[in-house]
């Protein structure tokens, strides 16, 4: 990430869509045990944590950003109760019973990221994860046009056929919540908002693009959106 990018961020508990009833319902589905070892791949500033520790707590939880300004934020928040380290998420060491990652897969594609987690999986293991994913088969330009051409962009079907070239099986699915984009976006525009009066030109475009997306997610929201997935390795 730029540095414009990280000083939008920073600061923020939630840099994705997301929502505690989301890792509830991942975590059941995968039936993750309360001392779990579980791992929040591109975990950002830990949106997601707490909600992971209530549902292994006794368990471990680990958590992987390749931005340190982030895992430095995590570990302001939760101390020594999690494993922060800056890191590539393709690279994990080790094993989990839970591998958690909310918007972050993308980065790297869903198989090649599936297949790298395999090993670090311990025997039952389980993979959750949501992606960008189109709810109609005929998506209007600007459903586009949000994913700014993003190649992989495909419907749960082909969500589902990535899964499986990385021998993985679907075990549930669901579609993020507009609560959990509301979530998202309402903190993001206050920050956009309070960082305008000073922001240099660099600054200011990167709160132009985050203004735009934010109105676009209102006309796009019925054709598109993150899709979660629970997988598991055939
Ligand atoms: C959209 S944010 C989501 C963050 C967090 N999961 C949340 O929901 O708030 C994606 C995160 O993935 C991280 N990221 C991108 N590529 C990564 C990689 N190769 N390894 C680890 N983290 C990565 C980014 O730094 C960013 O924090």
């Amino acid at each position: 990430m730029s540095d414009p990018i990280l000083t939008l961020y920073q600061g923020l508990e939630r840099l994705g869509p997301g929502a505690p009833e989301d890792v509830a319902w991942a975590a059941h589905v995968a039936d993750v045990p309360p001392d779990a070892r579980i791992c929040d791949a591109g975990c950002g500033t830990g949106a997601d944590i707490p909600a992971l520790m209530t549902v292994a707590p006794v368990g471990a939880i680990t958590a992987v950003d390749d931005a340190k300004l982030f895992v430095d934020e995590v570990l302001a928040r939760f101390g020594t109760r999690v494993n922060a380290y800056a890191g590539d998420m393709a690279k994990l060491k080790g094993p989990y019973d839970f591998i958690w990652s909310a918007g972050a897969v993308y980065f790297h594609g869903v198989t090649k990221v599936l297949r790298a987690w395999r090993p670090v999986l311990a025997k039952g293991g389980a993979v959750a994860f949501s992606e960008p994913c189109l709810f109609t088969d005929t998506p209007s330009e600007a459903t586009l046009a949000f994913w700014g051409g993003y190649e992989r962009l495909t419907d749960a079907e082909g969500i589902a056929r990535q899964v499986a070239d990385a021998d993985y099986e679907v075990l549930a699915t669901r579609r993020v919540s507009d609560a959990a984009w509301a979530a998202y976006y309402g903190p993001l525009a206050e920050r956009v908002a309070a960082l305008r009066r000073n922001a240099d030109p660099v600054l200011a475009l990167a709160l132009d693009a985050a203004e735009t997306e934010i109105a676009a997610w209102e006309h796009v929201r019925a054709e598109t959106g993150y899709l979660l997935s629970v997988v598991r390795p055939v």
